[in-house]
């Protein structure tokens, strides 16, 4: 079964989105298997948008994620990686459909709410640097 990692953003938690967010993909029939509010670090902000580094606003996007708390998540379920993007809409808000979660509640490229992995590989990768192997709860014995 797959995996992916999703994480309401800082502003997502302080527009109080968190419940919302965690029931879309629950009632989509996803099964969340980890969870927790912590603030992102430097040195783990750095991990997370290595890919970034050379981009002109990689300082804001590190300023941004280490600004105020945010709600990481790991979610399991058929296809859940590319489901989830679906579901949060495209990057730009601008450009997000209604009945996204960025499309209904997002506004500008830099604050858009939620992160989502993009392939299995950044998956496995995301969810290594946010939670410990024993964070991660199975739901059968
Ligand atoms: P995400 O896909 O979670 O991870 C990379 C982030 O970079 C992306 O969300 C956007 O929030 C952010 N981003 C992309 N393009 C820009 C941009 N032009 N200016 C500021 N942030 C951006």
């Amino acid at each position: 079964m797959q995996k992916t990692f999703l994480m309401v953003k800082p502003d997502g938690v302080q527009r109080g989105l968190v419940g919302e967010i965690v029931n879309r993909f629950e009632k989509k029939g996803f099964q969340l298997v980890g969870a927790k509010l912590m603030h992102v670090t430097e040195e783990i902000a750095g991990q997370h948008y290595a890919e970034h580094k050379e981009r002109p606003f990689f300082g804001e996007l590190v300023e941004f994620i280490t600004s105020g708390p945010v709600f990481a998540m790991v979610w399991e379920g058929e296809e859940v990686i590319a489901t989830a993007r679906q579901m949060m809409g495209k990057t730009n808000p601008k450009e997000a459909l209604p009945g996204t979660i960025r499309g209904d509640y997002g506004v500008t490229v830099g604050k858009n709410i939620i992160h989502g992995s993009d392939s299995p590989e950044s998956a496995e990768r995301e969810i290594a640097i946010f939670f410990k192997e024993e964070e991660l709860v199975p739901y059968t014995k």
